[in-house]
């Protein structure tokens, strides 16, 4: 599966949603997510996401490995989205901060 991570948190741009040829992504409230049980490994939102988030599994780094998990569970809670819609409103700014995992919202 490809894994959405830490970069993502309060930017949330969603290009990559709309390349999603299965729609595995998932949205909630400041990250999106994929749905490892839907994500066929395609690697087409990959080049989409302007922060670089995705990742396929067997690239994930040591500090990045917790995404996995947390997309297979937030996949199961959060609804589907389809389409790319705005960015979070700071979401250029928060593009440039490092560890942001304290700020992901479920
Ligand atoms: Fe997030 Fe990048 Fe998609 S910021 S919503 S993984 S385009």
């Amino acid at each position: 599966t490809h894994v959405v991570t830490e970069a993502c948190i309060r930017c949330k741009y969603t290009d990559c949603v709309s390349m999603c040829p299965v729609d595995a992504f998932r949205a909630g409230p400041n990250f999106v997510v994929i749905d490892p049980q839907e994500c066929i490994d395609c690697t087409l939102c990959v080049a989409e996401c302007p922060v670089d988030a995705i990742v396929p599994e067997d690239q994930l780094s040591a500090d990045q490995r917790e995404y996995l998990a947390l997309n297979a569970v937030l996949a199961k809670a959060w609804p589907r989205i389809v389409e790319a819609h705005s960015p979070l409103p700071d979401a250029d700014d928060w593009a440039k901060v490092a560890d942001k995992r304290a700020w992901l919202d479920t």
